[in-house]
């Protein structure tokens, strides 16, 4: 493993039975209060968003605000949040998925994107996919390309990569960790 991806990990905190019982929380807080993990971590990112050919960033909330951020001030590019309904103010397009039980929604504001736009996705964890893959379509709808999905951690036995190929589609999915 790279010193980086040592780092980031050792940097992460298993928290079990969180939020309910036999679920193994990641819980990223000890990362995000060392500068040095936080920074390596939002320069890999930021070279995701450059290599991709990104113009916008979109961050997941909540913990992809935190992430997504200083990713786009990093990379030199706009921010834009992909919000729970209900929370931005103006005109929005809005994205209904599954949870395990019942459904979420998440929204955009429409006009924070163009057709000019390639759009970098970050987050913190891919597990299911379903937020991503509302998020891809939120994205597309808005007329946007995704240049890719980056995230910090890639839960893969729950098989969200596979979930998500066929939204991608060319664009890649960047995690930094397996776990
Ligand atoms: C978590 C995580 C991702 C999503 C991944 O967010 O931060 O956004 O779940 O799960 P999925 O791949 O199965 O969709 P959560 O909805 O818990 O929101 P939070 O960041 O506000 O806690």
């Amino acid at each position: 493993m790279t010193d980086i991806k040592e780092l980031l990990l050792s940097r992460i905190r298993d928290v079990a039975d969180y939020p309910e019982p036999g679920v193994m929380f990641k819980d990223i807080t000890p990362l995000l209060a060392d500068p040095a993990a936080f920074t390596a971590l939002t320069d890999a990112l930021a070279e995701i968003a450059t290599e991709t050919g990104a113009t916008k960033v979109v961050g997941l909330e909540a913990r992809g605000f935190i992430l997504g951020a200083p990713v786009a001030v990093r990379a030199g590019l706009g921010f834009i949040p992909v919000r729970k309904a209900g929370k931005l103010p103006g005109a929005t397009l809005r994205q209904a998925y599954d949870l395990e039980y019942g459904s979420a929604e998440i929204e955009i504001h429409a006009e924070d994107l163009t057709s000019a736009d390639r759009v970098l996705i970050v987050d913190d964890v891919l597990a299911t996919g379903g937020t991503a893959e509302a998020a891809i379509h939120l994205i597309q709808r808005a007329g946007a390309e995704v240049s890719g999905l980056a995230v910090l951690m890639e839960l893969g036995f729950l098989a969200g990569r596979a979930r998500l190929a066929p939204a991608l589609g060319e664009a890649p999915l960047e995690a930094l960790l397996q776990v």
